[in-house]
Formats: structure tokens, C-alpha cells, sequence
């Protein structure tokens, strides 16, 4: 029977056409390693601008061409962007673009091929992120493994404020993820149907390191 998510109410699916085409096309197997990766870039940038709506802002006094004025302003320091690598990183490039001059961490989670588990690598995140607004991005949500690491991590070495931003998830991941943490908001591209036999998310768009990355095997 089909997982129902409509209960897990830190779920946001998000449902605009342009971010719908835009992983329609990454999601077509003829898309080339440059195009899919332009276009990742380019989802996250769309994804993070309804993710950071409640960012904080703080006043600036400028002067415009016709008179000084007082004016908002977001709080860059106070931002850290942690990609769970490798995938994560061509999201990371297009959340850099959005807040130039955020911090970033970095997470290395890598699924085991027959368990499904994810093993971890790689851990640098900013000494001070208990005191920061912590958006985890990965592109893939599939059995929700490697999200539910990475959280555990972050929350490990201090973050209390997290926010997750995936492109595409399993009902599965979603279900795991919102059980556990259902106090951290869950920013989801596109929800698929289920996962296949091999933890694959259906219909995906198949492996998606190897996609960014062109490490494919043919
Ligand atoms: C992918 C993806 C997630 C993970 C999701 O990474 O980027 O991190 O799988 O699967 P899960 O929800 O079942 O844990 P992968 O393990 O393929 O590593 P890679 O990005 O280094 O290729
Ligand atoms: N990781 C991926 O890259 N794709 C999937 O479908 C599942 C996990």
C-alpha cells in the first residue's frame, strides 16, 4: 500500500512549474553531466528561495540616487549551508549564489551498496553552529538513511535550528525522516512513488553522484 505523508506537517512539497520542469529534465537519462548539473544549480537556487523566506533581516542605512534610506538586509554570518557530499555539493553552488558569503559545512555520507546503510567519511562544520540557521541539502531523499545521519551529526557538534532542502524523495525517506524529526522543516522538489528493490528511488532519476559527477559506469 502507498505511504501516505499528507500527516507529516514539516513536509513541504513544493509545487512550482518552473521547478517542475526543471527536474523533469533532470530526471530524462539523455541529460548530459554539464546540462545536469546547470540545472541542479538551478533548482537549489528555487528550492532555497522558499526554503530562506523566514530568514531574519536587520536594518542598513544606504543612500539610493534621490535620498539616504534605512533598509533590510539578511543576516549572511549567521547562515551555514551543509551539503551532504558528494550530490549535495551542485546544490551547495546554487545556494552559494542565492547568499554569497554564507558558511558552509561539509557532510560525507555514502550509501553501502547492499545494506542501503550510509557510512560516514568526512565531517567539517563551522565551530560555532550551535549558534546558526543550519540548511542541510542533499538532492535525494531515498530510504532517508543518510538524512537521518546527517541530522544526528549536525545536532552532535551543536546545531539546534535545522532546516532540510531535498529535489527529489520517497515517501519512504519522508515517512523516516518526519517520524524522527518532526521539528525540522523538510523542503521536498518533487515526491516520488516508492523506492525499487535496490533502495532506488522510482521513477528518480537514478544515481544522482554519479549524474553530477559523471562517474558512471557504462
Ligand atoms: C545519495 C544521495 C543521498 C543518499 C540518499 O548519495 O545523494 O546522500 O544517496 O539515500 P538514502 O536516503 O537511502 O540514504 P550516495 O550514497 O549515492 O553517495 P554519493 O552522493 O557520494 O554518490
Ligand atoms: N541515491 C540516489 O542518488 N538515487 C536514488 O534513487 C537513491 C539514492
Amino acid at each position: 500500500m502507498a505511504i501516505d505523508v499528507s500527516m507529516y506537517k514539516n513536509a513541504i512539497i513544493l509545487d512550482h512549474p518552473l521547478l517542475k520542469h526543471k527536474i523533469t529534465q533532470i530526471r530524462d537519462k539523455n541529460t548530459k553531466v554539464n546540462q545536469f548539473r546547470l540545472l541542479v544549480k538551478e533548482i537549489a537556487i528555487l528550492e532555497g528561495y522558499e526554503a530562506l523566506r523566514h530568514l531574519p533581516t536587520y536594518d542598513i542605512e544606504i543612500e539610493t540616487p534621490v535620498e539616504k534610506t534605512v533598509q533590510p538586509v539578511v543576516h549572511r554570518k549567521n547562515l551555514c549551508f551543509v551539503p551532504i557530499l558528494r550530490a549535495g555539493l551542485g546544490m551547495a553552488d546554487g545556494m552559494a549564489e542565492l547568499v554569497p558569503g554564507a558558511t558552509s559545512g561539509h557532510i560525507g555520507l555514502y550509501r553501502d551498496e547492499t545494506t542501503h546503510e550510509p557510512v560516514e567519511y568526512y565531517c567539517k562544520l563551522p565551530e560555532n553552529i550551535g549558534d546558526m540557521d543550519v540548511y542541510l541539502i542533499d538532492p535525494m531523499l531515498a530510504t532517508g538513511g543518510s538524512a537521518i545521519d546527517a541530522v544526528k551529526m549536525l545536532k552532535k557538534h551543536g546545531a539546534k535550528k535545522i532546516t532540510f532542502i531535498c529535489i527529489i524523495a520517497a515517501p519512504e525517506g519522508v515517512k523516516a525522516f518526519c517520524e524522527l524529526n518532526p521539528d525540522i522543516p523538510l523542503y521536498i522538489g518533487a515526491l516520488d512513488r516508492c523506492l525499487n528493490e535496490n533502495a532506488y528511488i522510482c521513477p528518480g532519476l537514478g544515481d544522482c553522484g554519479d549524474r553530477t559527477f559523471g562517474t558512471i559506469v557504462k
